[in-house]
């Protein structure tokens, strides 16, 4: 193999900019040459690629975004599309794609590999951590992060107003950024798309806050709660207590953005080389993985299809810490 590309694609996350570093640098000690393709799937569509130097990725390792851009590609979903991003990558002689993204990123390299035999490897940059096949995801820990932040300045106004304050975070079908920021954010409850929390039970376990002196509150909420988003939520919890005085706070995109913290840096990086490596060793249809701090492939298939269940005992955790 001689020559590499790598694109971003999907909702962009803390430390793409660190693994797309990686992957260059790591192609080019390795003596390839490496594509960037801008703006995902929909710029391979379009052969809008350039060939990267060292130098293209001079300071971005502690970077938010994505230097290439991201997009959701509607064109690569479908079968023309992909036949048209396969032939710009025969057209200049590329063997070896490297997507850094989510789900639905590895489902468009699945097909590309099966339908076109393009040599695929995949790196998960996604906040929401929710792919099989690693313990974290690219982007997760800042998220998280930048989740806590919110949630501690947020705990100091509940606090003075004596308010039940319900915040909603990023996960459309997954709990793990919420788990998380409810363990570190002290809350009082969490409500996550894999398990079903009740308004009745999200009643009765502030009910015991304030039958112990409790005067604030704080429910975190993933945004793919089956309950509703945090609006809808505190408007149901409100008819059980309308004497309480409830605030709302989305957090939405700013867990998106922001400089990768020094774990999702230093995960983006081994995750970057690990992808130009496994191509190297014709590795093909693959995820890199860090699983119990070992590099590991899983097949596409397996990434995303299987599932990456939410460990229950943390859930556990919240509602023993919030007594
Ligand atoms: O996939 C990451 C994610 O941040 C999800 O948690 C969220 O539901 C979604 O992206 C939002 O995507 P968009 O920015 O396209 O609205």
């Amino acid at each position: 193999m001689k020559k590499i590309a790598v694109l971003t694609s999907g909702g962009d996350a803390p430390g793409m900019n660190a693994c797309l570093r990686a992957v260059v640098r790591g192609g080019l000690y390795h003596g390839l040459d490496v594509y960037g393709v801008v703006r995902g799937y929909d710029g391979l569509i379009r052969g809008d690629l350039y060939k990267m130097k060292s130098y293209s990725v001079s300071n971005i390792v502690g970077q938010g975004g994505t230097i290439l851009k991201s997009a959701r590609s509607m064109e690569f979903k479908t079968k023309e599309g992909r036949a048209k991003a396969a032939e710009q990558l025969r057209a200049l002689g590329i063997e070896g794609l490297v997507v850094i993204g989510g789900d639905g990123t590895f489902t468009g390299a699945n097909l590309l590999y099966n339908e076109h035999g393009i040599k695929v490897v995949g790196a998960p940059g996604t906040i929401d951590n929710d792919l099989f096949g690693t313990d974290f995801t690219i982007g997760y820990d800042t998220a998280v992060n930048t989740a806590l932040d919110a949630i501690d300045k947020i705990r100091d106004t509940a606090n003075s107003h004596e308010r039940l304050f319900f915040v909603e975070v990023m996960g459309r079908d997954s709990g793990y950024i919420a788990v998380q920021s409810a363990i570190g954010g002290g809350a009082e409850k969490v409500m996550v798309p894999e398990t079903k929390t009740t308004i009745d039970d999200v009643v009765s376990s502030l009910q015991k806050g304030w039958d112990n002196e409790k005067s604030a509150s704080i429910v975190i909420t993933a945004e793919g709660d089956s309950e509703g988003s945090a609006m809808e939520i505190a408007a149901k919890v409100k008819k059980h207590c309308p004497d309480k005085d409830i605030k709302v706070t989305t957090l939405g995109h700013i867990q998106r953005g922001g400089s990768p913290s020094a774990f999702d840096r230093i995960l983006a990086s081994r995750m970057g080389i690990a992808a130009v490596e496994a191509l190297l060793e014709d590795k093909s249809n693959v995820m890199v993985g860090i699983v119990n701090d070992k590099l590991v492939y899983t097949t596409l298939d397996d990434a995303i299809t299987k599932e990456k269940p939410l460990n229950t005992d943390l859930l556990k955790m919240v509602e023993i810490l919030s007594i």
